[in-house]
Parts: structure tokens; sequence; C-alpha cells
């Protein structure tokens, strides 16, 4: 029978069954690397978790439910992600997340498709260049309104991720499926 995942990230999967000593201390990492290749973690990649590798669907939705950082919906292409917490707060996080989101929602208004998602997130360890972002894993720093709206104009214009391909092919498959 077919595997859900693909084989590379069967391998994967497989290297850190090994590693740890009960199969429940590896979801954390095996998590990741599903959303690494996926962009999200789907029900379906949860219950292939449990029938292909052993690992149960309570104990990996436990862990789905308690950590923000899994996507348990699909996400856009691109996430602006802006740390809120006490020193990127007191150096304007929170107008630089209001200012993105509105940026974003006034393109869309307008008829734009923009492949952007912005969110506020708990403090990502470089407080001394407060604020900080990531766009998906690409990190940066000082960042302002303007640097923010630039950011989302330049990835707007790139090649989307291969997760973002991938996820896009598997929802259109999903909703052919129905
Ligand atoms: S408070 Fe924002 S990076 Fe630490």
């Amino acid at each position: 029978m077919a595997s859900f995942f693909s084989a590379g990230l069967n391998e994967t999967i497989k290297g850190y069954l090994g590693r740890y000593e009960t199969k429940r201390s590896s979801i954390l990492p095996i998590l990741h690397a599903i959303q690494d290749e996926n962009d999200w973690i789907s029900p379906e990649a949860v219950q292939a978790l449990e029938a292909e590798h052993g690992l149960s669907v309570i104990d990996v939705n436990e862990v789905l439910s308690f950590y923000t950082m899994y996507r348990k919906a699909p996400p856009k292409p691109y996430r602006l992600e802006v740390c809120g917490s006490i020193s990127c707060w007191l150096n304007g996080a929170d107008k630089t997340i209001s200012d993105a989101k509105s940026y974003i929602a006034q393109a869309e208004k307008s008829g734009q498709s923009v492949p952007f998602e912005c969110h506020k997130v708990e403090c990502l360890g470089v407080c001394g260049y407060a604020p900080v972002a990531l766009v998906n894993k690409d990190r940066y720093l000082n960042v302002t309104p303007e640097l923010a709206r630039k950011l989302i104009d330049d990835y707007s214009k790139k090649e989307l991720p291969a997760a973002a391909k991938k996820c896009a092919a598997d929802l259109a498959a999903r909703a052919a499926q129905k």
C-alpha cells in the first residue's frame, strides 16, 4: 500500500522514531518535518502516523493542540510572524502587525491575491533587535511598518515555496474527491 508520506519524509520519521526512547518523545520533531514538507498538518497525516508508524492519534493530537507553532489548517504560502513580546511590543510591534494586516486586507479588497497572512507570535529570542519578525523561516530585525510592507511586496513577487505548492495541490485533490 502506498504511504501517505513521501519516501524522504518516511525516512525522516523513521529516523526520529529510532532516536528516542519512546515513540511519544519523537512527536515534536516529526510534526516539524511534516509541516516543513506539507506546510500544515492535516487530520489525514495524523491518521497516517498511527497507521504507518504506530504513533497514537490521541498523543499526536494532544501535542498539536498544545503548541501554536503547528498549523492545523492550510496556511497562505507566506506567513509574516511578528514578535509581540515585551521588547518588541515596547518598540512598536503592535503597530507593525496592525499595519501589515490592514495592508493585506486592503489589497485583497481591491481584488489582488496576496499570498500572505500576518500573526503575532511569542519571543523570537533576539530581543536586542526589536521588533523582530519572520517570513516563514527567514528572520528580520528592527522591523518597522514600512519594512513589513516591503517584505510583503517583495515576497509576493517571488515564486511560491515548494511546500505551498504542495499544499495547494493537496487541497485541490481533496476538493476534487468531494
Ligand atoms: S521580545 Fe521580541 S524577540 Fe524577544
